[in-house]
């Protein structure tokens, strides 16, 4: 299974912090944001990995990152998104190098305090579909938002603005092999973007969707107020734990 990480975007909910670098390169406590969403994926074991860059300064992640020693890793893969066309859209991006394999996702601005090495192994096991994972939260308006019937997801809502549900799905994807071609039959959103949302919810429609609630703290950094708090959650209690 493969990993990417998704850092492209141009970031104007921090501006002006990032009128001159990439969101993703901002400090989170002791390291760059970056760092965290490529530890997760390291943690559950996923080490063959493509960063989604774009915007100002890409080329600051190969000078930051280079091969990935900092994570142990021999090799990084990276490419490049033109524009802030979506998640879906940076996500596409890795199909040439995906070959058809499944991938778990991780956006570039989405922390954790623990790891998602049970989810991956029950990704794993099941062999087709795909998971999300969720989260309960005091703002799901900011979110992609879950709507449950029961242990199912019904139905993902980008952004409600009255929503019926907290529970947040987090930044964190895992697709099977079909997901290289549902992207290309997606359309821009009323804000010109190719929605991850309507990815997830093409898999609910297709009955093969899991869902698990993340535990331990979650949060994105994307925001004046989330930048704050995630770097006060992992000087507290730390990051990417693995136990
Ligand atoms: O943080 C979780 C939320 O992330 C989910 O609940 C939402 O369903 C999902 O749409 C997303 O919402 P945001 O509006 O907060 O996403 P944002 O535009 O801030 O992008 C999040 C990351 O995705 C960003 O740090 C880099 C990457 N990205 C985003 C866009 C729009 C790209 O790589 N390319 C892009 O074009």
């Amino acid at each position: 299974m493969k990993g990417v990480i998704l850092a492209g975007g141009l970031g104007t909910r921090l501006y002006p912090l990032t009128k001159i670098t990439n969101k993703h390169l901002l400090p989170v406590y002791d390291r760059p944001m970056i760092y965290y969403p490529i530890q997760t994926l390291v943690n559950a074991g996923i080490e063959d990995i493509m960063v989604v860059t774009g915007g100002k300064k890409s080329g600051d992640f190969l000078s930051l990152l280079g091969n990935g020693k900092d994570f142990g890793l021999k090799h990084l893969n990276y490419t490049y998104q033109e524009g802030e066309g979506g998640i879906a859209e940076a996500l596409g991006l890795a199909e040439h190098w995906a070959q058809g394999e499944p991938v778990a996702v991780v956006l570039g601005d989405n922390l954790i305090e623990n790891n998602i090495v049970k989810a991956v192994a029950d990704f794993r096991a099941a062999g087709k579909g795909a998971k999300i994972m969720l989260k309960e939260v005091a703002d799901p308006e900011r979110f992609g938002v879950a709507y449950m019937d029961g242990d199912r997801v019904e139905k993902i809502i980008e952004k409600p603005k009255n929503p019926e549900s907290n529970l947040a799905v987090i930044g964190i994807y895992m697709y099977d092999g079909r997901v290289w071609d549902i992207i290309k039959t997606l359309k821009p959103s009323d804000r010109g973007e190719l929605e991850i949302t309507d990815v997830n919810n093409w898999y609910i429609q297709d009955g093969t969707m899991t869902a698990e609630v993340l535990q331990g703290w979650w949060t994105d950094a994307g925001t004046f107020d989330s930048l704050l708090s995630a770097s006060k959650l992992v000087a507290q209690t730390g990051a990417n734990k693995l136990d």
